[in-house]
């Protein structure tokens, strides 16, 4: 069964097969991402985009690759400016924007938003971010990283840093590393623990999951090391968000003892947890990370508008 019309809420609702499809399909679409080659492949093809977080890549890269494409984009961008702001439900406007559109991007702040989205919605609702819930759209652009540098994803090691509780890329990343029978090594602040409940998800599915205090030992046999951002917006207490992010940084100096191949990925936007003098060494990969995102979102929107998927 192909991605045509479906939701993509959880990297649940994606197999191990369409993950592969969809990276498959990506690698073809990056000269059209780069502009050298033209394509109307979503000619007469209108996406919403329901952004009621804030996003910069998320969202252009969604409306990059349409347009891109030939299709065309409908945003909401600023809750502020829409009927939102007049107490409008979520569920009224997304019933709303499946008659306009042939499908809808959604993010929001509240874990499980998208899954109500794609409930109310005759058209496919992808999410692009839940509150701490799922973000699987940027975990297929993770995995395209990955591949395109490794040639593979199975049996990678990939270390995965930082806010491990809130950060919704990781809780998607994890899921599809263990479908690809990756070692996952934890390293976080104690209160900002992966959850209980994606822990006891990734055991149900036999996953290789190492817990490791030390940055240093953690990456020295790694070939991936995942940073994200501490989600200052996720803590009730501001307080408590200072204490655990003001010492939270990869010292450059811990990459003198890393594998020739080793990567940094970020989704981006990082604040301080990576220097910038990280930027110039070869272990830099975050920024081909958020170009990757519109070939994969090509071939992800490809997929589930069109028959033919852009195969
Ligand atoms: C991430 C997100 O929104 O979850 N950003 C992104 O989509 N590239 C990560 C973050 O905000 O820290």
């Amino acid at each position: 069964m192909g991605l045509r019309g479906r939701d993509v809420v959880s990297m649940r609702d994606l197999s191990k097969n369409d993950i592969e499809s969809v990276l498959r399909a990506a690698r073809k679409f990056i000269p059209v991402a780069e502009g050298k080659v033209r394509s109307n492949l979503l000619d007469g093809h209108l996406l919403a985009l329901a952004f009621f977080e804030p996003s910069t890549r998320t969202r252009l890269s969604f409306e990059t690759a349409m347009q891109r494409l030939g299709g065309r984009v409908v945003t909401i961008a600023d809750p502020a400016v829409s009927s939102v702001s007049k107490g409008e439900t979520l569920s009224d406007t997304v019933r709303m924007l499946s008659g306009y559109a042939d499908a809808i991007v959604i993010r929001h702040p509240n874990e499980g938003a998208a899954r109500l989205a794609a409930q109310v919605s005759d058209k496919p609702v992808i999410n692009a971010g839940d509150g701490a819930g799922q973000h699987p759209t940027q975990t297929l652009l993770d995995l395209a990283t990955m591949q395109e540098r490794f040639g593979t994803l199975t049996g990678l090691r990939v270390v995965l840093m930082g806010d491990l509780r809130f950060g919704r890329t990781v809780h998607s990343l994890a899921y599809a590393l263990t479908l690809f029978g990756a070692t996952i090594v934890l390293t976080s602040p104690p209160s900002l623990k992966m959850p209980e409940h994606v822990r006891r998800e990734l055991d149900s599915m036999g996953a290789h999951v190492i817990e490791e205090e030390n940055l240093g030992r953690a990456i020295r046999t790694a070939d991936v090391l995942y940073v994200t951002r501490i989600q200052k917006e996720r803590f009730g207490d501001l307080a408590e968000y200072a204490r655990v992010s003001s010492d939270y940084r990869l010292d450059p100096k811990l990459l003198e003892g890393v594998k020739d191949t080793f990567i940094v990925m970020h989704p981006l936007p990082r604040v301080a947890e990576i220097p910038k003098e990280v930027d110039s060494t070869p272990h830099a990969a975050y920024f081909r990370q958020a170009f990757l995102a519109v070939p994969v979102r090509m071939a992800l929107l490809s997929q589930i508008l069109t028959a033919r998927g852009g195969a």
